[in-house]
């Protein structure tokens, strides 16, 4: 019998992206349009008959500086959300991935975080995930994987973003003094289908895993990229992140190593070069 894998979110820049790659399990895709996770009812009335081997936990609320004036908005989605999934399994022994990220660290270290690095997040957003990890840190089965700066198709993000500014404007201003990995949605949908086959194959010890493309750079650094690659020649003016005045503060430093994940999976994800290349030829330069 085929393994039955819920993923939330399913029509988010990484649940939508993630769910195809799932075709050999038997898979439920949910999101607000059909099951609301604040909506205890409506989780029951959608799972509450069916069991389920994994689930990937991709729903939240994202938007980064809105939380910071809905602080309840944010911690009902990313925590009391989280809590009414953990709790509509029926199944104890149920594989519970959980999507989390880089803002549960307040940016002061100088190197990489590891998955064992003291978290102390900046922003709403950043305190509201790491209150859906505490949670699911309590479960029999689990992983939390850490990830970074997210593109793909299935949503607007930073380099769709840049792109069309690009066309606009001579020159953009992007601040140049937060490091982080760009990660593509891609990439880490084929690293979460893979942690999936190794659990049923070989069994995974539950913790947090980091998971980014390779390389670190800073956003002006992937705005020249990204304009370059492009055929653009946008000027981008490098500015400090906090004339930006965005509501959120973020880290400055968003780097995580990904040794853990790749002794768990023999691999590191392609460069985010490789991966900002593979998105514009294929999803926005044609
Ligand atoms: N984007 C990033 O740069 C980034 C970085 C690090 C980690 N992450 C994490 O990665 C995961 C996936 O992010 P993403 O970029 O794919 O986010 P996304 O595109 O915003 O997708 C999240 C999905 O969750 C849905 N959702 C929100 N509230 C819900 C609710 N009450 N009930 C059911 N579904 C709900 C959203 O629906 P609506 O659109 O209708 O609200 C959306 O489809 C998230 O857990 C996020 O915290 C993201």
């Amino acid at each position: 019998m085929h393994k039955k894998i819920l993923v939330t979110g399913s029509r988010g820049m990484l649940g939508a992206t993630l769910l195809p790659l799932l075709k050999n399990y038997d898979t439920l895709g949910i999101d607000k349009g059909n099951c609301d996770i604040t909506n205890k009812s409506s989780l029951a009335k959608t799972i509450g008959n069916l069991k389920f081997d994994v689930v990937v936990h991709c729903a939240a609320y994202t938007d980064v500086d809105g939380a910071e004036g809905k602080t309840g908005s944010a911690f009902l989605v990313n925590e009391e959300g989280t809590r009414n999934v953990i709790e509509s399994i029926n199944n104890k022994d149920c594989f519970f991935i959980y999507i989390s990220t880089d803002y549960v660290f307040d940016g002061n270290k100088k190197t990489a975080y590891t998955e064992e690095d003291i978290v102390n997040p900046l922003s709403i957003y950043g305190k509201s995930k790491l209150a859906g990890e505490n949670l699911v840190a309590g479960l029999n089965k689990y992983i939390i994987i850490r990830t970074s700066w997210l593109f793909g198709p299935n949503g607007k993000n930073f380099i769709s973003t840049v792109l069309r500014l690009a066309k606009e404007k001579e020159t953009i201003e992007v601040a140049g003094d937060q490091i982080g990995s760009p990660t593509y949605t891609l990439d880490l949908a084929k690293a979460i289908s893979d942690i999936i086959n190794i659990y049923f194959t070989k069994g995974i010890t539950s913790g947090i895993y980091n998971i980014t493309n390779t390389g670190f750079c800073s956003w002006a650094e992937l705005a020249r990229y990204i304009i370059k690659e492009a055929g653009f020649k946008t000027h981008v003016a490098e500015i400090k992140s906090k004339e930006l005045k965005r509501a959120a503060q973020r880290p400055k430093n968003s780097m995580l190593s990904k040794e853990k994940f790749k002794g768990l999976s023999g691999y590191y994800l392609p460069t985010w070069q490789k991966a900002v290349q593979h998105y514009l030829k294929n999803y926005l330069l044609n």
